[in-house]
């Protein structure tokens, strides 16, 4: 079976090409977020003037045709609507054109596939880290199969947190990867720590650190600010991988690229013999492929969309997805 996926649904537009599990093709484009943030109707027109262009070079690359084609995924939430929308409207073109079959994917459910899908776990707790989201999930098949959601952010996701700190310390270029770098360097002082049961909260953590950024060393400050989000995720998913007796835990999305986090998560699987894996990079952002791989798995198992499921969903949550 030959899958192409679509994403789109924050700053990246991604073309995944898929056949019998191996990913041909991944390319894409990301929107530059710079100084503003996502201004969700400019992302989209990134988006609608760049997706000839991805899908194209995504094809030559894979070696496969058009006509080649079984089916097309594309993210239908949750994410930025304008956005969504450029890239449902791709995909359902391309597969009302083709006469084949249209798969919504969530794409927290992508993300997490992929990961289990390239590293070979069965049954792992999931730490599912990004920009819009922080939660943890484990598969549960009661009352259909799906994952759930063990513990999430009460605010904002640790993604957002890092990028909305970068930017308002004026941090160049204004990502979360800039303050792993200069955290590189630093040295710890107390920040808010905000951990519920499984649950957390960034917030408080990103008014402090901003106020700090203008009296401390902005290397002591990113450092702090990292340690102690990463602390949170850990001592939550430890929790989470203790109490539904898991043997395995994977990370994924976007703040799943971070060094320090994996080092960390990778001492509480030791500490407790748990077995942890991870994509690569290109894997953990936002891409096209995590969506193929889902959507040729939903194929395989018999998924068929309604017309009624082929739209978008802003606030498509993780735990309404069934799962295949
Ligand atoms: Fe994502």
């Amino acid at each position: 079976m030959i899958v192409i996926g679509i994403e789109s649904s924050a700053h990246t537009f991604g073309v995944g090409v898929v056949k019998n599990g191996k990913i041909l093709a991944n390319e894409k484009k990301m929107y530059d977020v710079g100084a503003s943030g996502m201004i969700p109707a400019e992302v989209a027109e990134f988006h609608v003037e760049n997706s000839g262009e991805v899908l194209e070079t995504a094809l030559g690359k894979s070696g496969m045709n058009l006509e080649d084609v079984d089916g097309i995924g594309y993210t239908k939430g949750p994410g930025l609507g304008p956005c969504l929308q450029v890239g449902q409207m791709t995909a359902k073109t391309l597969a009302t054109r083709l006469g084949v079959e249209l798969v919504p994917v969530n794409h927290s459910v992508a993300h997490v596939e992929i990961t289990k899908h390239v590293t070979g776990l069965i049954d792992p707790v999931a730490l599912y880290v990004s920009g819009g989201n922080s939660q943890i999930l484990k598969i549960d098949n009661k009352p259909y199969r799906h994952y759930r959601i063990l513990g999430e952010t009460f605010d904002i996701g640790v993604g957002n947190m890092l990028d909305s700190f970068a930017r308002a310390a004026g941090l160049k270029p204004a990502w979360g990867s800039t303050v792993a770098k200069l955290a590189e360097g630093g040295r710890y002082t107390a920040m808010p720590y905000t951990v519920k049961g499984m649950d957390f909260a960034f917030t408080g953590l990103l008014t402090r650190a901003t106020e700090l950024a203008a009296e401390r060393k902005m290397e002591d400050v990113c450092y702090s600010l990292q340690e102690t989000s990463f602390a949170m995720l850990c001592e939550a998913t430890e929790r989470a991988l203790l109490l539904t007796n898991s043997v395995e835990l994977c990370t994924c999305g976007g703040v799943a690229q971070s060094k320090r986090l994996k080092e960390m998560l990778g001492s509480v699987c030791d500490e407790h013999k748990i077995k942890f894996g991870f994509a690569s990079d290109d894997l953990n952002a936002d891409n096209g492929a995590m969506i193929a791989v889902t959507a040729e798995k939903m194929l395989e198992q018999g998924y068929r969309a309604g017309p009624k499921e082929c739209g978008i969903e802003q606030r498509y949550r993780v735990d309404r997805a069934v799962v295949f």
